[in-house]
């Protein structure tokens, strides 16, 4: 037992090492990208597992017809990335092969369909690995509902918090088993700063912080503190503290609904939480979201790669509105806002719903639909 002590001790002075590593390096970070200034915009497509491939060719399908002009004056490029699936992964043995991330790493933003991540076993998710890799600290998942006065968007740190250490936690076997929980004063004020800066730019008022720190005393406890100490430099919004428990009872309670406006949260309750708000939109397969950071930016759909659905033989019916929101995200980023809203307009205009059943419309006839409307 003391070897497995004392093994345990020392992997984790390894982890100390590592994580004061990486918040220097993030103290010295040199701030983001301008898109407005590229002659030339490099947009991965990367397909991902299960329904991934089937949105995904939709959405590009969509892409080539809204940015043709672009696309023929080789402003914008769309690449499609391969080899991003579980059958490559397992047989490669790794969470992103190195070929993979490297051509990654040429695009710009990347437009990206759900990866599967097994249960437990050796294989880290896919998505959390790109987070770390490309540093998109900052993951945005807006959630509408304008009949019940909702407008919401939410800023969930992406890349600490468990997330950080999840796959190398220690295990003392049949005894037990502890993850490591990391939060960083420069990591926090990056994804602060986002959320006020959102909250100034967009005539949002209040930045609700939401944590958990009347337990997780040290690390909640500073992502709040540090919340507000950036929340100094914005005069005119008000922050809010909220634990998370209580604030998924008040995400669903009508008098409060639409008081909320900007959420700040730590990265598993952000997790967590925006699943729940994108049911109260109409559920996690019409939520997009964009995962940004200095350099590089991904978008994507909310949910997994619905594995059930490809079981049950009804991927095709699978809704590419995810996929959609993710892409009207990205021209946003990219700074192509008219193409954005031209997007958003047909895909408000289409009368099909696919909801994953055979009572809903396919995918391909939610994108023809989209496509007629551009
Ligand atoms: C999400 C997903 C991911 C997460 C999974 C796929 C790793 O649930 O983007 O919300 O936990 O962050
Ligand atoms: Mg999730």
């Amino acid at each position: 037992m003391n070897e497995l002590i004392e093994a345990s001790v020392a992997h984790f002075r390894t982890l100390l090492s590592e994580q004061i590593a990486r918040q220097e390096r993030m103290e010295k970070s040199s701030g983001a990208k301008d898109f407005r200034t590229l002659d030339k915009i490099t947009i991965g497509l990367v397909p991902g597992d299960g329904i991934g491939p089937i949105i995904s060719s939709g959405a590009r399908k969509i892409l080539e017809v809204l940015l043709k002009d672009e696309i023929s004056s080789g402003k914008i490029e769309l690449r499609l990335i391969e080899g991003l699936t579980l059958e490559n992964r397992i047989e490669k043995k790794v969470s992103v092969p190195d070929d993979v991330l490297a051509s990654i790493r040429e695009c710009d933003v990347l437009l990206k369909g759900p990866t599967t991540t097994p249960h437990g076993g050796w294989l880290e998710s896919a998505n959390v690995v790109l987070r770390r890799e490309l540093d998109l600290y900052s993951n945005v998942r807006p959630v509408r509902v304008p009949e019940k006065g909702i407008d919401w968007t939410f800023f969930r740190e992406n890349t600490e918090g468990e997330y950080a250490l999840g796959s190398k936690g220690i295990e003392i076997p049949g005894k037990l088993a502890m993850d490591f929980k990391v939060t960083t004063d420069a990591g926090t004020r990056r994804i602060a700063r986002a959320a006020f800066e959102y909250a100034k730019n967009n005539g949002k008022t209040r930045v609700s912080i939401v944590t958990k720190a009347n337990i997780m005393k040290k690390t909640d406890g500073s992502f709040s503190a540090v919340c507000h100490e950036i929340a100094e430099e914005y005069p005119g919004i008000i922050a809010d503290d909220f634990y998370i428990d209580i604030m998924c009872a008040n995400l669903i309670n009508e008098s409060m609904q639409k008081g909320f406006q900007v959420f700040l949260l730590p990265n598993l309750y952000g997790d967590i939480i925006t699943d729940e708000a994108a049911q109260i939109q109409g559920g996690v397969g019409t939520a997009g979201s964009a995962n940004t950071g200095d350099e590089y930016a991904m978008f994507e759909p909310i949910h997994g790669s619905a594995p059930r659905l490809i079981e049950e033989g009804l991927g095709e019916y699978a809704s590419p509105e995810s996929i959609l929101t993710a892409a009207v995200m990205m021209l946003r980023h990219i700074a192509l806002p008219d193409k954005a809203a031209q997007l958003e307009n047909a895909m408000q205009s289409v009368t099909c719903r696919a909801n994953g059943t055979r009572e809903g419309a396919t995918c391909a006839e939610y994108c023809d639909e989209v496509m007629q409307a551009l």
